[in-house]
């Protein structure tokens, strides 16, 4: 029988349109002046300059740093905190990616708390963090509606996440048409992302019904969505729908937790720089075929919702299709088909299996996992 605390703690506006609202949220949290947190891409696509005016139309002036990188190191944390503070800011807005949202949190977390990210890791954040609003630009990391940020420490390479409701932004603004001008590739590497969190959480060991259908749905709809979005990245119908997906599988994982697909793209992408979605993508059908016998059931549906016809097949056929069903996928999308291509060399392994065994996803994974487990899917992915 399921028992649960199912605590979603951002309030969230969905719709096209609704970025618009950020002024008027602002000042409901009362905020005077705050701190943008973005990217010079996202930036330089004019998608801060309508945040601005909002902000300016509920009179509140605002502050910006923009030097987010691709992967989020904690030396940007410390950089935007040092900005909030010079400028008065009493608040943050995030607007892009999982890299401006998590640093953006990041920001309103240590401003309360103090200290450096890394003294929190493995540990409870005792106190509420500044108020914040995220404003997502892609469809993928669902950072907008999670307790996690995720960071590198440049100095040891470890990448590392957080996760407690006091890291969660306040309000999380989420709008498909801040995504139509999102590239394509970045478009197929954000809604891979999206698809692993999805298929993750359906068969975590935290997952239960009410967040095992969420997750289901997010599957289907980026199964659906996500080669439409590649193609065409101004069908509006096509961002709308993965911008579903991706709110769906957010509140789904944040509560049912994640497996080790993402334990093992965080090292990669710390060692060796390769794109969160990226190294999601390459790993996930390799993590799944690995875990598949774990749990037929979860697999099996994940195919359903991919479009699998399940019907003249046993169930454990049905979720080995499932692995080849999201191969097809990272095919059609345009994903590398391995991690060599990507900049990942064989001398990175063991340091990223180190760094990957630390991870919480180890715990929720179906299949009891080892050191060897990991460095051997390391070396199928290569
Ligand atoms: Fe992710």
């Amino acid at each position: 029988m399921d028992r649960f605390l199912f605590r979603q703690p951002s309030f969230v506006g969905y719709g096209a349109g609704v970025a618009q609202l950020v002024g008027e949220e602002a000042r409901s949290l009362g905020l005077e002046r705050v701190l943008i947190v973005t990217d010079r891409g996202v930036r330089a696509a004019g998608l801060v300059d309508g945040v601005i005016a909002s902000l300016a139309s509920a009179g509140i002036s605002a502050e910006i740093y923009d030097g987010v990188g691709t992967n989020p190191e904690t030396t940007m944390v410390d950089e935007a905190l040092a900005l909030l503070k010079a400028s008065g800011a009493g608040g943050v807005v995030a607007v892009g990616g999982g890299s401006p949202m998590d640093t953006a949190k990041g920001v309103a977390f240590l401003a309360t708390n103090g200290g450096r990210l890394l003294d929190y890791f493995g540990r409870d954040v005792p106190l509420a963090p500044l108020p914040s609003i995220c404003i997502p630009t892609t469809a993928g990391t669902s950072s907008e509606v999670t307790n996690n940020i995720v960071f590198t420490d440049p100095g040891s390479r470890f990448k590392f996440g957080l996760s407690s409701p006091n890291c969660a932004a306040t309000r999380a603004l989420v709008d498909p048409d801040m995504t139509l001008t999102l590239p394509r590739g970045m478009t197929a590497a954000t809604g891979m992302d999206a698809l692993t969190h999805a298929i993750e959480s359906v068969t975590s060991k935290g997952a239960y019904d009410l967040t095992r259908s969420l997750a289901v749905d997010a599957v289907r709809l980026i199964g659906e969505w996500l080669p439409e979005a590649v193609a065409d990245g101004s069908n509006r119908q096509a961002r709308e729908r993965m911008m579903m997906a991706c709110l769906e599988g957010g509140i789904a994982f944040n509560q049912s937790k994640l497996t080790i697909v993402h334990s093992m793209s965080h090292p990669v992408s710390g060692w060796c720089g390769t794109a969160h979605g990226v190294a999601n993508a390459i790993l996930l059908p390799h993590v799944m075929a690995y875990n598949v016998a774990h749990d037929v059931e979860g697999f099996a549906r994940v195919a359903e919702a991919l479009g699998v016809d399940t019907r003249a097949i046993t169930r454990s056929q049905a979720a080995e299709a499932s692995v080849e069903r999201v191969r097809e996928l990272n095919t059609i999308v345009g994903i590398p088909d391995g991690l060599a291509s990507c900049g990942v060399t064989e001398d990175a392994i063991p340091s990223m299996v180190a760094d990957a065994m630390k991870s919480a996803g180890v715990r929720m994974n179906p299949r009891p996992t080892t050191a060897q487990d990991i460095d051997m899917i390391y070396r199928q992915a290569m």
